[in-house]
């Protein structure tokens, strides 16, 4: 069944008929195919994929060209779904300029149809230059990973009356600037659905409770892949880290008794023709002949 490419239209028109999100990660073609054969909304190419593609400590270390080179195979694999590239760290912070033209990278060479950015209202003079250039804004306030350092880790946000406060008035101000979404992390639910309630664009919450009108996992994180830590917001949706990891054991037995690869899964040479070929082996002397070929 091919349904029509999802656009940012739709993830507003969503909200507006009370209909939930869903959007996930994706980081490569074979996975982004399966997240949009699932029918998922949006495809985020998060830059999560630092820690869990590229084995960084957080996702600091990944640069413009592996966010693009990661978004090219996603958007390869995606039919429906809406691609959104996500922004890595100072790609977007220096100035203005440089955050437009690298904004442009992720739509024209890695085919995604809009950009994520961390931050709040210090963030809007650039999100609307971006807008301004054409280019589909997402924002992310709450635990914005990239300023783990500022934050003193991967902590729960919003938490005071003035910090529940600044993130109720940077959503309403990253609406006022155009974004067509706004992801929610690690904050209270009950402010999570003051907001919600506060703005038409929809909230896609991470470990914002039920009330945001969209969710969004790390798949490598839901489907139990990536295990080295499980924040309280995750629930395990699959054990494929088991699942491969009792593939794995089965080929490494089946090779060394022998029982892969059968008959079944090897390709047949003629029997007439083998019995030439042994009976010309016979009569050579195979050093002779392959040296007549050197
Ligand atoms: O990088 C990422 O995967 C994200 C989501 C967790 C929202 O920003």
């Amino acid at each position: 069944m091919s349904l029509q490419k999802v656009t940012s239209r739709d993830i507003i028109e969503k909200k507006k008929k009370g209909e939930k999100i869903i959007t996930l990660t994706s980081y490569d073609y074979s996975f982004a195919k399966i997240v949009d054969r699932s029918g998922i909304d949006l495809i985020l190419v998060g830059d999560s994929l630092s820690m869990v593609m590229l084995g960084y400590k957080n996702t600091l270390s990944v640069t413009m060209d592996e966010m693009i080179h990661h978004t090219k195979a996603v958007s390869r694999g995606v039919t429906n779904a809406l691609v959104v590239g996500d922004m890595p760290y100072l790609s977007y912070k220096i100035n203005k300029i440089e955050a437009v033209k690298n904004a442009g990278r992720f739509i024209q060479e890695g085919g995604a149809e809009a950009v994520k950015v961390e931050g709040g209202t210090e963030i809007c003079p650039t999100i609307k230059a971006m807008i301004k250039a054409d280019i589909q804004v997402m924002g992310h306030i709450g635990l914005t990973p990239q300023a783990i350092y500022q934050f003193g880790g991967f902590l729960v946000q919003g938490k005071t009356i003035e910090a529940a406060k600044k993130l109720i008035l940077d959503a309403k101000n990253l609406e006022e600037v155009g974004v067509f979404s706004i992801v929610l992390e690690s904050i209270p639910w009950q402010i999570a659905k003051i907001i919600t309630n506060s703005i038409d664009i929809p909230t896609i919450g991470i470990g914002a409770g039920p009330h945001c009108d969209g969710q969004i996992l790390v798949i490598h994180d839901m489907l139990g892949i990536f295990t080295d830590f499980k924040p309280k917001f995750l629930k395990y949706f699959g054990n494929i880290g088991e699942s491969i990891s009792q593939a794995l054991n089965d080929y490494r037995d089946e090779v060394i008794n022998g029982i892969y690869p059968d008959r079944e899964h090897s390709y047949e040479f003629p029997q007439q023709d083998l019995n030439k070929i042994n009976k010309w082996f016979e009569n050579i002397d195979i050093c002779e002949e392959a040296h007549k070929l050197s």
